[in-house]
């Protein structure tokens, strides 16, 4: 039994939608999420940049004493969760290997897209990964930069996220891909945009569910979960790295409560 907390971060908002699968998976456990948000977005960055943020937010979350680290976020995830892994000492788990095996399982044709951001496309991670679980695949990639501050803006179903979704995703056309991996933890707060663009044939899939089972099944096998079997009140910390505000508008609209405890964080140099 571990009564820490999980660790959860992504560069904003999108992580919440892995926060919201581990709370209904694990609803007895405790979790801090950090959204980085001063530095929102990374998937436009260098991979080095990536990869030097996640590890001060690794460190920050480490103070925070986190039992276990889930990077809720694919840019981060894309860029090496190894070299993360070796600099803390509770385990990290990403979101490309959940998402591949989704993917994977929800395919019946082989053929599957996936949309990210650039650093998650350039890393070529996804594609990896799917080929792993399932070597004749054909991958199609799109990157789709310009989803991640229409999330963050919780322009969720604008005319003009319609209209981005309708160019991006013109890279489907004649494809004939039978899943869409959301490859980013920010579109699935776009899923009805992204699903009506893609049409009622295509299967979205979220990795967020996914990265809840193996996390409940890492607890599991560690015997880490927080008060096995006895009915409590799970504690949620948020922080940000830049004012609240904004942040807390979309994620309460997302997770349909009020958040409580929301404190802006300095995290860089960690
Ligand atoms: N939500 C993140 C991801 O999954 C990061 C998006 C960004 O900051 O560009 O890639």
């Amino acid at each position: 039994m571990n009564e820490r907390p999980i660790g959860v971060f992504d560069s904003g908002v999108g992580g919440l939608t892995v926060f919201k699968a581990l709370e209904a998976a694990l609803p007895d456990e405790s979790m801090v999420y950090l959204g980085d948000t001063a530095r929102v977005p990374y998937g436009t960055k260098s991979p080095e940049t990536v990869a030097r943020y996640a590890r001060e937010a690794a460190h920050f979350l480490a103070r925070q004493r986190v039992k276990l680290l889930v990077v809720a976020c694919n840019s981060a995830s894309s860029v090496g969760l190894e070299a993360l892994t070796a600099e803390v000492d509770f385990p990290v788990v990403g979101v490309i290997r959940p998402g591949a095996k989704a993917a994977v399982e929800l395919t019946d044709s082989g053929r599957i897209g996936v949309i990210g951001t650039r650093a998650t496309i350039d890393s070529h991670a996804y594609t990896h990964a799917i080929r792993e679980l399932r070597p004749d695949a054909e991958i199609v990639s799109q990157a789709c930069p310009l989803f991640v501050p229409l999330a963050e803006e919780g322009w969720t179903h604008d005319d003009v996220t319609y209209r981005v979704a309708e160019r991006y995703l013109t890279a489907f056309e004649g494809v004939e891909v039978d899943a869409v991996v959301l490859g980013c933890t920010h579109y699935p707060l776009l899923k009805d945009v992204i699903g009506q663009t893609l049409g009622s044939a295509v299967r979205l899939v979220d990795s967020a569910e996914s990265v809840a089972a193996e996390v409940a099944a890492m607890l599991h096998g560690d015997s880490s979960l927080s008060a096995e079997g006895t009915p409590r009140t799970a504690d949620h910390h948020f922080f940000v790295t830049d004012v609240p505000g904004p942040f807390q508008v979309v994620a309460e609209r997302f997770l349909g409560r009020r958040i409580e405890r929301l404190e802006r964080a300095s995290i860089e140099g960690e």
